[in-house]
């Protein structure tokens, strides 16, 4: 089971994870840091920067692997992950744009019918997460379905970084970044496996608003199920959800998560 620890807000939730990577890059200045985009990693890539600026962290050699991508839109589009990562995360934490990669840098933009490209991209992603050691800490988002990076209802707990079809719902939810446009949205995307993402040390999820909290509910206190992916996080020995109030709402032991988090070894870091 994982950890809950229910916070007040995002800030909140930001500075739980800020906490726990700035110390882990103080132990291992070459630290992988597994990189997801959205709103709700936000607050965390925000605290994480005051930390490392008060504290003088150097980050020179810090890596960073993102989750996913679109496919088809160029790197430089505004919406790609690629700049995303890059405004969100590269930028203002300070990390060398050499050492961070996103699973489309190599496909420029590619269309799907390109399976020259396309087809292998997701395997070499993965050997190149292997040939770093593997990813020490990674942030994850959830959608309003349950998926974990770009992985929708279905796909295999198992999987690997590969080429995938986006859920009609998912592309409504992100329409808001395409002019509220959905057809402006990508049909498909590629994106670490929940195989992958298992492989991660550590994963930290975190979820704020109601609108996640049927998502987490499943995630955390439903069965293991493909069609929750999250759900998998029960099989990750090293898994953090921090989530609000509102995200809390429909999980049934609230009482116990917060009784074990006000008990916490003081010793005992997430
Ligand atoms: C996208 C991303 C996911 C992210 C999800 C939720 O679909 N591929 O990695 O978790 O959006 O985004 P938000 O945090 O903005 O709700």
């Amino acid at each position: 089971m994982a950890e809950v620890i229910i916070v007040k807000n995002q800030q909140e939730a930001g500075r739980i994870y800020a906490r726990s990577v700035a110390d882990l890059i103080k132990n291992k200045p070459d630290a992988v840091l597994g990189l997801a985009t959205g709103s709700s990693p936000l607050a965390a890539y925000e605290e994480l920067a005051k930390i490392i600026e008060n504290e003088k962290i150097d980050v020179s050699r810090v890596r960073g692997f993102a989750l996913d991508e679109y496919i088809g839109l160029p790197l430089s589009h505004p919406q790609s992950y690629h700049s995303t990562i890059h405004r969100t995360v590269v930028e203002p934490l300070g990390l060398d744009p050499a050492n961070v990669r996103v699973p489309g840098d190599v496909l420029e933009g590619a269309p799907l019918s390109d399976s020259a490209r396309v087809a292998h991209a997701g395997e070499e992603y993965d050997k190149a997460i292997a040939a770093a050691g593997g990813v020490d800490v990674q942030i994850l988002g959830i959608g309003t379905d349950g998926h974990v990076g770009f992985n929708e209802p279905g796909s295999s707990l198992a999987s690997g970084t590969r080429v995938k079809t986006l859920a009609q719902q998912t592309r409504e939810d992100n329409a808001r970044f395409f002019d509220n446009d959905v057809d402006k949205v990508p049909t498909h995307c590629i994106t670490q496996g929940i195989g992958t993402i298992l492989k991660a040390r550590h994963l930290v999820l975190l979820a704020f608003g109601e609108g996640k909290a049927e998502a987490v509910a499943e995630t955390v206190e439903g069965g293991v199920s493909s069609f929750c992916p999250a759900s998998a996080l029960q099989l990750h020995p090293h898994a953090t959800v921090i989530v609000d109030e509102e995200a809390a709402s429909r999980l049934r032991h609230k009482d116990y998560y917060r009784w074990a988090y006000a008990h916490k070894p003081a010793w005992q870091s997430i």
